[in-house]
């Protein structure tokens, strides 16, 4: 008798970056980092989200060479563009599509409590566009659009995949299973990196140079920009988030970028100075990351040809697993289809 092996559909993990400027070691360590080591128990669609991006005013020719860059950038992080669909967010309608859908089923009152929104309308008070607004709309319409499973996101994240999945929820309890309801997957460590300069808030390339690192900063920018880091007035190494904001962002950034646990990071450190802790980090940053990926980059964004071809064909892909969900929605809503 032969026995048929069937091997059961891999799950689906969906994520997106925004291409504004290079990403951060906070992007990276937050995000891309992890989806490199899903890409082979998962099928995954890596996103370069362009549509997200323009909430914010954007030089035309400068968001579309960052989205290439980004692109060339995800390979040479790691990602397999074979393996995982890397694609553009405005090369497949299907994003557009179902945003227009799920806005009409997500309230202002739930859209008007983000905290992205606030902060952003914030910084941007002379272009609060209703883009701004329903920005977590077209996010829920990404990964629903996909009958993803698994989210991988930074902490900052987390209240926006919180909507999707209520958006989900809304819409299976009136038309059926038609929405697989999301899983957010956050790193325990690295899913909140710090400014290097303010280190109670985020890491973020909207804030000012000193305080973030990109993963395209000269290597000794990077040295430089981690022997400025704020620490505190004490003088003991130890992982202490509340009372030691600077230093446990170091340690955290050192445990992750050199694949061992914080404990054994701040072992490491027993007895040594701060100097010594934000040169070592620093080192280990250009050494472990940014000059591979550098090298890297360097290589792949000759090929120009190579990068469009790997856009066209991965917008495609998307589609095809887009538009069985599509359809399914724009029948149940009552289209014709
Ligand atoms: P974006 O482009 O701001 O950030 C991309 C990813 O990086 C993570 N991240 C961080 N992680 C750790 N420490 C930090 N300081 C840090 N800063 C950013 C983010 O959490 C994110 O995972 N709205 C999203 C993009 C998006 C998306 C999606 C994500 C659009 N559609 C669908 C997931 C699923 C954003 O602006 O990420």
């Amino acid at each position: 008798m032969t026995e048929n092996t069937v091997t059961a559909p891999k799950k689906i993990i969906f994520s997106g970056m925004q291409p504004t400027g290079y990403p951060t070691l906070g992007n990276y360590l937050g995000a891309i980092k992890n989806w490199g080591a899903l890409q082979e128990e998962y099928d995954c669609l890596y996103c370069i989200v362009d549509m997200h991006a323009i909430t914010v005013r954007q030089d035309p020719a400068q968001l579309r060479k960052n989205a290439k860059n980004l692109l060339a950038l995800f390979i040479a992080c790691g990602l397999d563009p074979e393996e995982n669909i890397l694609y553009m967010q405005s090369q497949y309608h299907g994003h557009a599509e179902l945003s227009w859908i799920l806005n009409c089923y997500t309230y202002m009152g739930e859209l008007g409590r983000m905290t992205q929104f606030k902060e952003k309308s914030a910084k941007n008070e002379a272009n609060i566009n209703t883009g701004l607004f329903t920005y977590p709309v077209l996010m829920a319409a990404d990964i629903l659009l996909f009958g993803t499973a698994l989210v991988p996101v930074g902490d900052d994240q987390r209240q926006h995949l919180e909507l999707s999945r209520d958006v989900a929820m809304r819409f299976n309890n009136i038309y059926g299973d038609v929405f697989t309801v999301p899983e957010a997957y956050i790193p325990k460590s690295g899913a909140r990196i710090m400014s290097l300069t303010e280190p109670t808030r985020k890491m973020s390339k909207s804030d000012e140079e000193n305080s973030y690192v990109s993963l395209m900063d000269a290597p000794d920018a990077v040295i430089r920009k981690f022997k400025r880091a704020v620490t505190d007035s004490d003088m003991e190494i130890r992982y202490d988030q509340a009372e030691k904001p600077g230093i446990s962002n170091l340690l955290e950034i050192y445990a992750n970028a050199c694949g061992i646990s914080i404990d054994a990071a701040v072992a490491e450190f027993e007895g040594k100075g701060y100097g010594h802790l934000k040169t070592t980090v620093g080192e280990a940053v250009v050494g472990n990351i940014i000059e591979p990926v550098q090298g890297r980059f360097a290589e792949i964004s000759k090929d120009a040809a190579y990068l469009d071809e790997i856009m066209k064909k991965n917008a495609q892909r998307a589609a095809q697993i887009g538009e069985r969900v599509l359809k399914k929605v724009k029948k149940k809503v009552g289209f014709v289809v």
